[in-house]
């Protein structure tokens, strides 16, 4: 065990007992590199001070090569598919391997090399992704350093920034494919923190999310998502009408609630009810239409639906329940 792992497991304990009694914060980040239930605990403080060491440390002598006479294909964390993506091209003078290789993310690394060659010492460097004692924010600094500009990258102000969000915790890049970028496997990173969500998709009215025939990030934009649940466009309605054109309208006759929100009526990520919808006809229609007066209500007056109703819904004379074009479509029947 390094010292560096000694002090920070020693204070753990203490830590432990000061949040219980409440007297610090509970802020604390956990690495449990192994799996091995002794995770490295520190204070959000020693954190940064940790990052700060790493980020003061002289680089390592031989760039990439130094790392990987200890990171290499036996070890078992396999780095070196990374030299299959993008970042590995040294010939594009924006690749982190046209600057300081691996150190460009990781920071200096001299005295990690220098103490892991001694043995016993492994001073800190930096790390990505959700379990690791790096804090988010310095993380994605370093990330940020080259890709803060990029026009689709509006990461600022958005949801997953202010819930500290590393970068890493979506992507991956020591893989050849990172599956963030895959439709086939995006939604299942998402849902390593949004787990309600993959029920969701399991429901019998759904979009083809499962499928790998959409992505979540065709509706939402993973790095601005602000609280309103969607960025891209100005309006979910307009988000929807990208892909359902035919339901964008204007019509001639409108039906008022498809021409404001399609919310209104439908839910997104998965029902139980047909077509995604919220509730199923016509008890969707009656929270606005009453019943009474109706052509469909039996000839006594009463408000109990004819039979006719009952067994096929609004739906079977008003069929363009999202508007209509027929010149005599008023009441949305054809
Ligand atoms: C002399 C061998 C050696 C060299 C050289 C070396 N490392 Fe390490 N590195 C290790 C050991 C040992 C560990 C600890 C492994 C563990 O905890 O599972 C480690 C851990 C790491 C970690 C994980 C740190 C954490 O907190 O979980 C990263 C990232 C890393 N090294 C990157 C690098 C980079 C980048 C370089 C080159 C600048 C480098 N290493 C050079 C031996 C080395
Ligand atoms: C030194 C600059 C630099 C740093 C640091 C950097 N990147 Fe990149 N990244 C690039 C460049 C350049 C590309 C290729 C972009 C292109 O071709 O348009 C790229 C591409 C990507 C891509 C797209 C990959 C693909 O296959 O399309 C992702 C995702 C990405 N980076 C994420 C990250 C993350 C996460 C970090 C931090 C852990 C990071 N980058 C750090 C420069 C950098
Ligand atoms: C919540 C998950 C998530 C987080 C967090 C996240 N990304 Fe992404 N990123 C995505 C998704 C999804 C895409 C694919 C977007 C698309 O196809 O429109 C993507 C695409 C990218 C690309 C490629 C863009 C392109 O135009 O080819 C880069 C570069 C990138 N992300 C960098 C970053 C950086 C840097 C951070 C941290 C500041 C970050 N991402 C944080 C989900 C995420
Ligand atoms: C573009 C930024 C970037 C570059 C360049 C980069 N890494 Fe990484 N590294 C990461 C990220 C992000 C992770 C977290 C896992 C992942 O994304 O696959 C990681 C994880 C690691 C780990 C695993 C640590 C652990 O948790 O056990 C090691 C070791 C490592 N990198 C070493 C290297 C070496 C050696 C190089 C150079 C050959 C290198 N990295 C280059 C971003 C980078
Ligand atoms: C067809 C477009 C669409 C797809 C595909 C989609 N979403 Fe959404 N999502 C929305 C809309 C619209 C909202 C906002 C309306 C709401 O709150 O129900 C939303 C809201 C959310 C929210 C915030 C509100 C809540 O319900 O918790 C999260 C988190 C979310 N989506 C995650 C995901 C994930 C993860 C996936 C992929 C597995 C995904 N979404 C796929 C359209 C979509
Ligand atoms: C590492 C965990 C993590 C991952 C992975 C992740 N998210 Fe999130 N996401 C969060 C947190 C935390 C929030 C803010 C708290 C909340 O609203 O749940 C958030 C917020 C959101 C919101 C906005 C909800 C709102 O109302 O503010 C949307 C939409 C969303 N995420 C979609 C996605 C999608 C799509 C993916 C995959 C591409 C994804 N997330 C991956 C953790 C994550
Ligand atoms: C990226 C394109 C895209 C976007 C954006 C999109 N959809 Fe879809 N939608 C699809 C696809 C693809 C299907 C499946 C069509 C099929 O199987 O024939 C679908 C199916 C549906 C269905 C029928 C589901 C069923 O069980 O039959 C409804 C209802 C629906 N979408 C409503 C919406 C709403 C509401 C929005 C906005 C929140 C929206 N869609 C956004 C592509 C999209
Ligand atoms: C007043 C409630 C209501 C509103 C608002 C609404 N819909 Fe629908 N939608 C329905 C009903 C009911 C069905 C089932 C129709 C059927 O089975 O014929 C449906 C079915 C669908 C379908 C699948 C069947 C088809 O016709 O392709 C899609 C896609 C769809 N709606 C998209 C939208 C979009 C996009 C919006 C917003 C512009 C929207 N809906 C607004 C009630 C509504
Ligand atoms: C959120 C409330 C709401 C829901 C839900 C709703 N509607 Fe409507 N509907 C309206 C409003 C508002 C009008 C316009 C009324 C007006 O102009 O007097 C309207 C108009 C209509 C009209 C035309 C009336 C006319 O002659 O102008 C028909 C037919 C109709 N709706 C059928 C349905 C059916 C069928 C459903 C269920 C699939 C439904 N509505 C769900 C609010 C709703
Ligand atoms: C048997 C066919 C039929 C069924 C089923 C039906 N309607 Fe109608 N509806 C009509 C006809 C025909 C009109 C036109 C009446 C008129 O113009 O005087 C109409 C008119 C309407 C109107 C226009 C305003 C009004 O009250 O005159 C609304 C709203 C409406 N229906 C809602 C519904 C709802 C909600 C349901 C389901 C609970 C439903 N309808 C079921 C045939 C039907």
């Amino acid at each position: 065990m390094s010292m560096f792992e000694t002090i920070i497991r020693q204070r753990a304990l203490c830590l432990a007992l000061l949040v219980a009694m409440g007297a610090v914060s509970p802020q604390l980040y956990a690495a449990d590199d192994d799996d091995d239930g002794d995770a490295v605990i520190m204070t959000a403080e020693q954190a940064d001070e940790a990052v700060l060491r790493v980020l003061n440390a002289p680089s390592s002598d031989k760039g990439a090569d130094s790392c990987l006479k200890c990171h290499d294909e036996d070890n078992e964390y396999p780095v070196m598919p990374l030299f299959k993506t993008r970042h590995a091209t040294a010939t594009d003078p924006r690749t982190p391997f046209a600057n300081q290789q691996c150190e460009t993310c990781h920071g200096p690394g001299g005295e990690h090399q220098k103490e892991s060659k001694k043995g016993e010492e492994k001073a800190p460097i930096l790390n990505f992704g959700k379990n690791v004692w790096t804090p988010a924010k310095a993380q994605n600094e370093r990330c940020l350093s080259c890709h803060q500009n990029h026009e689709r990258i509006e990461w600022k102000g958005s949801s997953h920034e202010f819930n500290e969000v590393a970068c890493a915790s979506c992507h991956r890049i020591h893989v050849t494919n990172d599956p963030m970028l895959d439709k086939k496997q995006q939604a299942d990173v998402c849902y390593t923190c949004h787990v309600n969500k993959r029920a969701k998709f399991f429901q019998v009215s759904r979009h083809p999310v499962r499928e790998g025939q959409m992505s979540c990030s065709d509706c939402h934009n993973a790095h601005a998502e602000d609280g309103d649940g969607i960025r891209v466009a100005a309006t979910v309605r307009e988000k929807c009408t990208s892909c359902h054109a035919e339901k964008r309208g204007p019509f001639l006759w409108e039906h008022q609630p498809a021409a404001e929100d399609c919310a209104v009526c439908h839910t997104p990520h998965g029902s139980n009810f047909p077509a995604l919808l919220k509730k199923r006809p016509p008890q969707l229609c009656q929270q606005c239409h009453a019943q009474a007066g109706h052509p469909s209500v039996s000839y006594n007056g009463s408000v109990v639906p004819s039979q006719f109703l009952s067994v096929k819904g609004c739906l079977n004379c008003h069929s363009n329940t999202h508007g209509s074009n027929h010149p005599s479509g008023a009441s949305s029947l054809r």
